[in-house]
């Protein structure tokens, strides 16, 4: 009888079973009566022991000879083993090699520099961290789509093609649309969650978002994933409650289930055991007043760069809502304060331990003579707005909305160095292999 396929993460459960083992070899090490096969199957790692005794002479030597990465398929009896770090070990009673690799594996133990790992980047994501990271992604992904479930949000797919920029004309790629013409790919989806909030109130999108930045920092990706929100009725102040709910749901959800990750990686949980409502907050204003304490030369009107959001943050050990920016430094849709209309009802959420911005949100214009006004100002055409500028026709009301970076999320949760190691196949300034 073939004993049941089970795959690492169930193996605690079938303790003293024989059973089926599918997966890889990521490492060995063997004396002469016995070889310990590090494995892994997508779920899990764990060690496999051979014994001589057991096998015939050929077999055995084939077993002790595998390559790393070499695909195999054992039968074998599950122990439990308190020395070993899954407290489980696989004794295999049976060994079938399914493709040992055709050449040395490029990826080995020693040190090896990011462009050769980026360069394979379709191997490396089996490394043992980067598993871990992506698990971690994958967690922080579930728990998104989770929080908008259960808070009665419609999930509102926005389009990757547009003809109206969303964000900074500077940073669009452009394509050509048949006979339309130029079209852009998304910077974001927000104009179409605004029109879609007016039918269904509380909505979302979850998706890929581009732009053309020729920025080679640690926090810019060309393409990355970008969550965001928009709620019919929604002022400033729901705005911030509903983003810091979102964020330390979701730091609660990786705690619960992917602190076993969290540990592999490295990542001290005890500074995100301290995400909780509410979060820090501090005006543009404030702000500036405080960076030139700091000895920064920055003056009122201008943006923040990395280094002082960075000032900003690391005062806090949680994230810190900077809110209310001048309006010449942020997008046109964003709805003036009508206690003093040189500066917008937005806000940027700046991650803790130096992660910067992960959200960028505001109270929209919802107004048609004040939107037509800010399009002119910043000189873009309204015919590509109009359906746009028809939401604020036709039973406008106040809304508001954000966007959140899902990658610059997952580096600040994991602590990565990189945004690159935050998403499977980065896309940056000079990578777009493999
Ligand atoms: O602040 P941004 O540009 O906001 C918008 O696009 C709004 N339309 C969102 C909305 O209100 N619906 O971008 C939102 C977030 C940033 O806070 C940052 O986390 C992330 O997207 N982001 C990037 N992440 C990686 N690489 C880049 N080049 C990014 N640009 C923005």
């Amino acid at each position: 009888m073939i004993p049941n396929w089970v795959y690492i993460k169930d193996f605690k459960k079938h303790i003293n079973e024989t059973v089926e083992f599918r997966g890889w070899v990521w490492n060995k090490r063997s004396s002469g009566k016995i070889a310990f096969l590090q494995l892994r199957d997508g779920t899990g790692f764990i060690q496999g022991i051979a014994e001589k005794k057991d096998f015939d002479d050929e077999t055995f030597e084939n077993i002790r000879k595998i390559k790393m990465e070499s695909s195999i398929i054992l039968q074998g009896i599950i122990k439990k083993d308190e020395r070993s770090p899954e407290n489980v070990e696989l004794h295999i009673t049976s060994f079938k090699k399914i493709q040992e690799p055709i050449e040395d594996y490029p990826i080995s133990k020693k040190e090896h520099g990011i462009d050769f790992l980026m360069e394979n980047r379709h191997l490396w994501i089996r490394s043992r961290r980067q598993f871990h990271i992506l698990k971690i992604r994958n967690e922080i992904l579930k728990a998104i789509r989770d929080f908008y479930n259960q808070n009665d949000f419609t999930l509102i797919d926005t389009p990757i093609f547009t003809g109206s920029i969303g964000e900074s004309a500077g940073n669009t790629f452009k394509l050509d649309y048949f006979d339309y013409g130029e079209v852009y790919l998304a910077q974001t989806g927000q104009l179409y969650l605004e029109a879609a909030a007016m039918s269904f109130g509380k909505v979302y999108n979850l998706g890929p978002t581009f732009r053309s930045e020729k920025s080679k920092t640690r926090r810019h990706l060309i393409e990355f994933w970008m969550n965001e929100a928009e709620v019919a009725f929604y002022k400033h102040e729901n705005n911030i409650k509903l983003q810091e709910s979102l964020v330390s749901f979701v730091i609660q959800r990786v705690l619960e289930n992917a602190s076993d990750d969290l540990k592999e990686i490295g990542r001290e949980t005890n500074k995100l055991q301290k995400i909780q409502p509410p979060f820090e907050r501090m005006t543009y204003t404030q702000a500036v007043d405080f960076l030139k304490k700091k000895g920064f030369e920055v003056e009122w009107g201008e943006d923040f760069g990395a280094d002082e959001e960075s000032v900003l943050a690391s005062q806090f050990e949680k994230p810190l809502f900077v809110e209310k920016y001048p309006r010449k430094v942020k997008a046109f849709y964003m709805q003036p304060d009508e206690n003093n209309p040189d500066v917008v009802l937005c806000d940027d959420l700046l991650a803790p331990e130096g992660y910067g911005e992960i959200i960028g949100a505001s109270e929209r214009i919802w107004e048609e003579s004040v939107l037509i006004d800010r399009l002119k100002e910043f000189n873009l055409p309204l015919d590509q707005y109009q359906w746009y500028i028809d939401l604020r026709k036709f039973g406008s009301v106040p809304h508001s909305g954000f966007g959140l970076g899902v990658e610059r999320t997952v580096a600040w949760i994991c602590g990565l160095e990189h945004i690159r190691e935050a998403i499977p196949f980065a896309r940056t300034l000079y990578r777009v292999y493999p």
